[in-house]
């Protein structure tokens, strides 16, 4: 009697573990959503070109701010909201500032929803996840971390994830795009057939600038 009760368990055991070994081989990782919002310092080289951006992401605002240094050159602000309004100005004498129009807002934290895994590989020392986004982006995450580690568009645009800082929060005063933004109303409409910025079905458009 004892030793069916032995044998019962025993064999559980194996059904068990054989059902969690099926299990795990077949469930494929998905990306990590974005936190709400972060700030990022991320490495940008674009065929030899290379710039640092200062990313604030804040989907609970509904703004997304990419301040980009290209190496030994101009620091140009890149403003963007979620009705779809970018501002792009730089802070220096020449004031100069270009107001985009585009039919979507910011990326919402589950914009790599559906991405498709394409498996593991070692980038920048990093273990990490890979996954692919129509074509458009293919994104690195770490497998231990959950952090990006690197994405890269289909352009060639290579980004390096240098920080990643949950929660911070650039202060409201410095999202006020400046006065000249307002004076001269050069507003460019830009459709979805511009290059840098794509469908990516029900979560919206992906622009190149994140
Ligand atoms: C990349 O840079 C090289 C060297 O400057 C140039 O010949 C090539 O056309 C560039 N490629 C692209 C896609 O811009
Ligand atoms: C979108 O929001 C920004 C920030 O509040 C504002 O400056 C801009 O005028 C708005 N654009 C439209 C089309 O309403």
């Amino acid at each position: 009697m004892k030793n069916i009760r032995v044998l019962v368990i025993l064999l559980f055991v194996v059904v068990a573990s054989t059902l969690l070994l099926i299990w795990s081989a077949e469930s494929v990782p998905t990306p990590t959503p974005w936190p709400q919002q972060f700030h990022s310092l991320l490495f940008v080289n674009y065929n030899g070109s290379l710039s640092l951006i200062d990313l604030w992401y804040d989907w609970t605002n509904g703004r997304n701010f990419n301040i980009i240094q290209d190496q030994l050159g101009k620091l140009l602000y890149d403003l963007e909201w979620n009705n779809g309004t970018i501002y792009r100005y730089t802070l220096d004498d020449k004031k100069k500032c270009s107001v985009a129009q585009i039919d979507v807002g910011v990326l919402p934290p589950n914009w790599l929803h559906g991405a498709a895994y394409l498996g593991q590989e070692l980038f920048d020392g990093f273990l990490c996840n890979v996954w692919q986004k129509v074509d458009f982006v293919w994104y690195y995450e770490d497998v231990v971390t959950k952090r990006p580690v690197h994405w890269i568009f289909y352009t060639g645009r290579s980004i390096h994830v240098m920080t990643f800082e949950v929660g911070a929060v650039l202060e409201d005063a410095k999202w006020q795009a400046p006065v000249y933004c307002f004076e001269s109303k050069q507003v460019k409409d830009r459709t979805a057939s511009d290059n840098s910025i794509m469908a990516i079905g029900s979560d919206g458009f992906l622009r190149e600038f994140i």
